[in-house]
C-alpha cells in the first residue's frame, strides 16, 4: 500500500457566473502558489469543480498553480446525438483532471442509476480523467439501519472494472448531510469508511490506494476533526468551496 495523498476538492455546484468564478479560481491559485513558494507546508491534493460553462476561464486562471480543475458530470458516451449533454473527452479538452460522477443531486435529479454512474466513470477513465465516483445513504435508509448496505450496493454497481487509485476516487457523501448544516458524526463517517474501504479491497486490486472522501457539510470549523477520522482521505466540499477564505483553510487543514 502506497500512502495515500489528501484531496481537497470543491464542488461549486450551479454556482458562478464568469467574473465571479474567475475571481474566486484566481485568489485560490494565488495562495496556492504563495503557499507552495513559502514551501513551509506540503500542500494537499487541491480541485475545484466549476459549473460546465465557465471551466475553460477557471481553467486559465489557475494554470500554472498546484490546484486542479474538475467537472460536475460527464455522459456515458464519447459523442453524438446527446443534445445538452457533456463528453469527457470535452473535459479532458478543457484539461480538467477530475469529474464527478453520481453525486446525490444527480442521481435524486436526474434519475441516474449506479448501472448510468458506472457507465459514466468508464466514460471519464477512457477520456483519462480522475472519476469521482459519488455514493451516500439517504435521511430513510440511515434511520432504518441500511446504510452499510445501502453504500456497498452503490460502490459495487457504481465502479467499473478497472477501476485503480490512478483514476478512481471515491466520496462517501450521505444525502442528509449535503447542504444541511449536520454533518455526519466522526464515528459514522469512521463506520462508512471502514466498510467502504473493505469493500474497494474485495473489488479492486488497488482497494487499499484508491482515495475515499467524505463530503456533507464539511467546512472550515469541522475539517480538521473530518479529516482526523481514520480512513478518510480529504473532502468533496459544496457551500464551504464558494468561501475563499473557508476553502483554504480546509486546504491547510489537509496539508502537513
Ligand atoms: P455541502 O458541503 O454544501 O454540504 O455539499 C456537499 C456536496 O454535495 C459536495 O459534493
Amino acid at each position: 500500500m502506497t500512502e495515500r495523498r489528501r484531496l481537497i476538492a470543491g464542488n461549486w455546484k450551479m454556482n458562478g457566473l464568469l467574473a465571479d468564478g474567475v475571481r474566486r479560481a484566481a485568489a485560490l491559485a494565488a495562495r496556492a502558489r504563495d503557499a507552495l513558494a513559502d514551501g513551509e507546508r506540503k500542500l494537499p491534493d487541491i480541485a475545484i469543480c466549476p459549473p460546465a460553462t465557465i471551466l475553460g476561464a477557471v481553467g486559465k486562471a489557475i494554470g500554472g498553480s498546484p490546484i486542479a480543475l474538475g467537472a460536475q458530470d460527464c455522459h456515458a458516451e464519447d459523442k453524438g446525438a446527446r443534445t445538452g449533454d457533456i463528453a469527457a473527452a470535452m473535459l479532458a479538452e478543457l484539461s480538467c483532471r477530475y469529474v464527478i460522477v453520481g453525486h446525490s443531486e444527480r442521481r435524486a435529479g436526474h434519475g441516474e442509476t449506479d448501472a448510468v454512474v458506472r457507465a459514466k466513470a468508464e466514460a471519464a477513465h477512457r477520456a483519462g480523467l480522475i472519476a469521482v465516483v459519488c455514493v451516500g445513504e439517504s435521511a430513510g435508509e440511515r434511520k432504518a439501519g441500511k446504510h452499510l448496505d445501502v453504500i456497498a450496493r452503490q460502490i459495487e454497481a457504481s465502479l467499473p472494472p478497472g477501476v485503480a487509485a490512478a483514476n478512481t476516487v471515491v466520496a462517501y457523501e450521505p444525502v442528509w448531510a449535503i447542504g444541511t448544516g449536520l454533518n455526519a458524526t466522526a464515528a459514522d463517517i469512521a463506520a462508512a469508511h471502514r466498510h467502504l474501504r473493505l469493500r474497494l479491497s474485495a473489488f479492486s486490486r488497488d482497494g487499499a490506494d484508491i482515495r475515499v472522501l467524505y463530503g456533507g457539510s464539511a467546512n472550515a470549523r469541522n475539517a480538521a476533526e473530518i479529516l482526523a477520522v481514520p480512513g478518510v482521505d480529504g473532502c468533496l466540499v459544496g457551500g464551504a468551496s464558494l468561501d475563499v477564505d473557508a476553502f483554504w483553510a480546509m486546504v491547510l487543514a489537509a496539508s502537513s
